[in-house]
């Protein structure tokens, strides 16, 4: 199978086609139901290779997908902290993509503070080999492609004109990265799907580079990408209803305090059956988790069975298996 992905990084979706998404997809399917069926036809796709993981900040799902997915094809994943490291003495990243690159076969890092994308973007520049965007303060993108395939067997691959509600939330203990949300409008518009992104007033928008590529990717796929201010009825007729909260883009990084100040400023923003009673009666719920549960939503939505949460957190693993095998290994 010649993809031309070995070698290619993944910082941002917008850096792959949908040609090469559905790829990955495809791809992830056949790694998904080989764990279903038990069969182990890809116990060594990647066997003797390596593939370090650098965490700037604590993950559950995003870490033990990688790692679980890299040792059910055959090679194994160094945990990697800046603590226990040389990056916490300064490193350059410079020095340090250079000597991994030497050892290993592919790097994941998450960073999400103010300049984690641009960090990795330094990393690239030096790398040869692939680097994975694990999240940072702009991208989730290997959350948002395990979104993308939950979606896609949901609906039996039937997206266009589906619509797809993004909605910020009342969680306010502390400021969370826009990344998620990002991901999201820029992503889903291009599989056909039309977005709202429901938000209590402008402070709670996302950057203008993201919102601009949602709104020129809804034109250029034929889909539509609109902001609502009421959450009631973001909610009525949705399709999916995916809801998490984020900090307001005035306080990223600088004023954690009015940040939070301003998040609780908004109560209330909140799934629960009332809203999902709104959307259609097939409609999933969604979150990349980990939920505040009582906060951004009820657990009687998210134990419904409406609720796909840990659908989209087992795709996680099957979807970086296909993006590790694809250009890491030797599926080209
Ligand atoms: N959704 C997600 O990225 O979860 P973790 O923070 O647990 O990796």
């Amino acid at each position: 199978m010649q993809t031309g992905l070995k070698g290619k990084h993944f910082l941002c979706e917008q850096d792959w086609t949908n040609e090469e998404l559905e790829t990955l997809m495809d791809v992830a399917s056949a790694l998904k139901m080989d764990n279903l069926l038990d069969t182990h036809k890809y116990d060594e796709l990647l066997k003797n290779k390596s593939l370090f993981m650098l965490f700037f900040e604590e993950s559950t799902r995003t870490r033990n997908a990688f790692e679980c997915g890299i040792t059910q094809l055959g090679g194994h994943g160094n945990y990697l902290t800046p603590k226990a490291t040389q990056i916490d003495h300064g490193e350059t990243p410079q020095d340090t993509i250079e000597v991994l690159s030497r050892m290993g076969h592919g790097i994941g890092v998450r960073n999400t503070l103010v300049g984690g994308h641009a960090y990795m973007q330094k990393l690239a520049k030096y790398s040869k080999i692939p680097i994975y965007n694990m999240q940072c303060d702009l991208w989730h993108p290997t959350q948002s492609i395990a979104d993308l395939f939950t979606i896609k067997e949901k609906f039996h691959n039937e997206l266009k004109g589906r619509k797809f509600v993004i909605s910020w939330t009342s969680a306010g203990n502390y400021m969370r990265p826009l990344s998620m949300a990002q991901s999201l409008i820029t992503l889903m518009p291009r599989f056909g799907m039309d977005v709202t992104l429901a938000v209590p007033n402008k402070d709670f928008e996302l950057m203008p580079e993201a919102m601009e590529t949602a709104r020129k990717n809804a034109e250029f796929y034929g889909s539509k990408f609109e902001v609502c201010n009421d959450m009631d009825a973001a909610c009525e007729g949705a399709d999916v209803v995916y809801a998490k909260g984020w900090g307001p883009i005035m306080a990223v990084g600088d004023d954690e305090k009015t940040g939070v100040e301003m998040i609780n400023a908004n109560p209330g923003w909140c799934v629960d059956s009332r809203r999902m009673s709104l959307a259609k009666n097939t409609a999933i719920y969604m979150h990349c988790m980990p939920a505040d549960r009582g906060i951004e939503v009820t657990d009687e939505v998210a134990d419904s069975a409406q609720s796909v949460i840990y659908d989209e957190a087992e795709n996680r693993m099957h979807t970086i298996k296909a993006l590790m095998a694809l250009t890491m290994g030797n599926v080209a």
